[in-house]
This record gives structure tokens, sequence and C-alpha cells, in this order.
């Protein structure tokens, strides 16, 4: 065999193969290929041990020398593939970024997020409680017993459970919760969800939003009540902004008063939009009725609080001139985009 030149077939091969190889991995398998376990170079390394020893010094030299080029070379080509992933990514790192959309705040979480403040600035603590609620301090705490009719006009959906849970139909509950684990005196705020088996029209829809209101002390009267509200309305709506009580019932409230705010589409003329009543009802409110307080354990004889729930995508329909409540639902782009 003529092994000068099966080495120099073996040398050229393994050019050909480095001036190919683009990726380490590929650098990789040239080195087995030859320098591996059963890699040519190796082989034929091995197969010396047959040959006279005179022969073998001499061509053991050559594939000897072989071996170190071949090696070299790959660590060269090696040293260039990891000095280039060192470089760093080869695009241009000073080039303007792709935009892309930021999100923003639901208009309500807007509002929701001013009515805080406002309560914040008087003092009031932000508490929430949970959706799904029990029977008890849905209604029964709240002084609307089982079979009391005011359980239909806040009907709801009920969990299919053995405890019979349901989804809380105001944020009322949390008074109740409030109260249990905390001593009076307390001025507290609590914003969520509430769920109702209403049906969906411009202005109600079966999923809305109501800002509870629960202050007690000693000596709370109805002009509180009227105080913290007008407070409310001025600063959401400006100093001229007027609201209107208007005697109503609620069992966990004596006496109780929903209020109402001139519909700024009509001013109160009387339109499509306030259901031609010049006015749209925002919330319920009144003095906490003596049972709630004995129900969570407070002294009725001592403690007087006001209370009030209210509704808040009918705040925003008037604040924004929003004619249907639905649009809060819809996601519709165009609509959240005019929001800032
Ligand atoms: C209540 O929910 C009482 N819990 C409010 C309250 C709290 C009274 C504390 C006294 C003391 P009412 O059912 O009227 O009351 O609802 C209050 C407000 O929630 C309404 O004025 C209205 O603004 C809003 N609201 C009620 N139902 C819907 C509905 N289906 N869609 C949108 N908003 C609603």
């Amino acid at each position: 065999m003529d092994w000068l030149r099966e080495a120099e077939r073996a040398r050229k091969e393994f050019y050909t193969l480095l001036a190919q190889a683009d990726t380490p991995e590929r650098l990789e398998n040239i080195r087995i290929l030859f320098m591996g376990r059963r890699g040519k170079v190796t082989r034929t390394l091995r197969m010396l041990a047959e040959l006279s020893i005179e022969e073998r010094r001499r061509v053991g030299e050559v594939f000897n020398r072989l071996k170190e080029e071949c090696e070299q070379k790959i660590d060269e080509a090696s040293n260039r593939f990891s000095s280039k992933s060192e470089r760093g990514p080869s695009f241009d790192v000073t080039l303007p970024g792709k935009p892309f959309p930021r999100g923003r705040r639901h208009p309500l979480t807007i509002l929701e997020d001013e009515i805080r403040d406002i309560f914040v600035s008087l003092g009031f603590e932000v508490a929430t409680g949970p959706d799904v609620e029990d029977d008890y301090h849905n209604f029964t705490a709240l002084n609307i017993p089982d079979e009391h009719p005011a359980r239909e006009m806040w009907d709801t959906f009920y969990l299919q459970e053995k405890e019979q849970r349901l989804l809380r139909t105001h944020t009322s509950p949390v008074q109740i919760r409030i109260m249990e684990k905390s001593k009076p005196p307390l001025a507290v705020i609590s914003p969520g969800k509430c769920y109702r088996r209403d049906a969906v029209d411009a202005r109600h829809s079966p999923v809305f939003h109501q800002i509870e209101g629960l202050w007690v002390d000693k000596g709370i009267t109805f002009a509180h009540l009227k105080g913290v509200l007008e407070y409310l309305v001025k600063r959401l709506f400006g100093p001229e902004a007027t609201l209107r009580l208007r005697p109503s019932f609620f069992p966990f409230t004596e006496p109780s008063c929903e209020v109402d705010l001139d519909c700024l589409k009509c001013r109160g003329k009387g339109c499509e939009h306030c259901g031609f009543k010049g006015y749209l009802e925002v919330l319920g409110a009144g003095r906490v009725h003596p049972q709630v307080f004995r129900n969570a354990g407070y002294d009725a004889e001592v403690w007087s609080g006001l209370a009030f729930g209210l509704g808040l995508e009918r705040i925003a329909m008037v604040l924004y001139g929003i004619g249907d409540i639905r649009l809060f639902l819809e996601n519709d782009l165009k609509f959240l985009r005019s929001f800032l």
C-alpha cells in the first residue's frame, strides 16, 4: 500500500470538508470522521502494528503529523465559531425598534380609580369581598330573610352545590364582612362586580359594577350622607353638579333613598338615553338599619352609620355621555381608545 499517497488523499478530503463546515456541529462531525475512535487517521495508526519496524516509523511519522495538523485546524475553526457568537447578534441594535400597541385602562377602571381617590382623600379605606357569596351575607344578614319579597328584585345566579352559594347581587354583603371582623368606628368603600337576572337593555346588564360605602360612628345622620355624596358628585362633575335624593326602600337601611343625577344628554328634559325621565338613577343609600348592626354584632343603641351602593356604569354613562351600557362590554377598540 502506498501510505504516502493515502495520507495525501486523506489530507485533501479533510480540507475540502473543512471548507464547507459552516456550523460547530459540522465541524464536530469532521473531527469524528478523521480523529474519532473509528476515524480515518486513527484507524491507519492502529494498522501500523502490522508493518515492519522501519516502515512503521516512516508511515507513523506521516500520519501523526497529519493528525496534529487536522487537530490544529479544527481548533482554529472552532475558535472562530465561538468568537463570532461572543460578538453578539449580527443586527444593528441602534435601529429604531418595531412599535407594538400599548394597552390602556378600561373607562370603568379609570372611573373606579378616580372614585377610590376621592374617598381615600376623605379618610375611607378600601376593602374587597368575594363575588361568589353565601345566602346569609347577600340576603339574611342584610335584613332580607327567606321569603322576603325583596329577594325577587335581587334574584341572581345560583351555584349547583349543597351550600347553595350564589353570585352576589350587590356589594352590600361586604358591609357585613367588614363589620364581622372590625370594630367601629370605621369608614370603608368596596368596589366590585355584581350579578343579576336582569334582562339586557341600554341601562341594565346582568354583570355590572358597584362601589359600596359604609361609615359607622357615633351620631351619623342623613346630613353626613348627603354631604359625602354631594362632595363626590362635585369632585366628579364639577361645582355646578347637583344630585336628587328620592325616598326609597331598602331592607338594610332606614330611612333609605335613591340618588339621581341629571341626564347630561338632555339636561333634564327627557330623552332615549335616560328613558325619558330627565335623570339617571345612579345609587341607593340610607342610614344603616339597626337590625343589620345587630346581625353583625354591633350595639345598635350606640352606633349609627350610613351606607350607599353606587352603580359604576351608570355614573360613567352620565360622566362620559354614553347612551348604552353594552358599550362597556363590547371591547370595541374605537370606543375604548377614546378614553385616556
Ligand atoms: C342596591 O344594590 C343596594 N345594595 C344599594 C345600597 C347600598 C342601598 C347600601 C343602601 C345602602 P340597587 O338595586 O338600586 O341597590 O342598585 C344600586 C345601583 O346599581 C343602581 O342605582 C344602579 O346604578 C346600579 N344597577 C343596578 N342594577 C343594575 C344593572 N342591571 N345594570 C347596571 N347597573 C345596575
